[in-house]
């Protein structure tokens, strides 16, 4: 699958949401996450951001791992202060911004 990186911290671009066929990137509070099995490995994503994110997820560079497991536990695990996971919502916009990061992502030093 694909997934999004650390140059998407703090930048946000959202230019992904947009060309993503199946709206599958969502919107947390520092970044934006691919969700690993509505993504539908199209890469349409991957040329458009402006900041090079984007990654398939085995060529994520040295030192940016770490973000391949985040892109997943936004949503199969609650984000802190939540109750319940994400889960599969299906469409990012139907979803809307979900304002949130993971506890890894919340407090990443850039
Ligand atoms: Fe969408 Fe990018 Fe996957 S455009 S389907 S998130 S490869
Ligand atoms: Fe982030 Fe790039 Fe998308 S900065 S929101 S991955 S266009």
């Amino acid at each position: 699958t694909f997934v999004i990186g650390a140059a998407c911290v703090d930048v946000m671009d959202r230019a992904c949401v947009e060309e993503c066929p199946v709206d599958c990137i969502y919107t947390g509070g520092r970044m934006a996450y691919i969700h690993p099995t509505e993504c539908v490995d199209c890469g349409a994503c991957e040329p458009v951001c402006p900041v090079e994110a984007i990654y398939l997820d085995d060529d994520i560079p040295a030192g940016q791992q770490q973000f391949v497991a985040e892109n997943e536990r936004f949503f199969t695990e609650p984000l802190p202060g939540r109750d319940i996971a994400l889960g599969s919502p299906g469409s990012a916009a139907k979803l809307g911004a979900v304002g949130a990061d993971t506890a890894f992502v919340e407090a990443y030093q850039s």
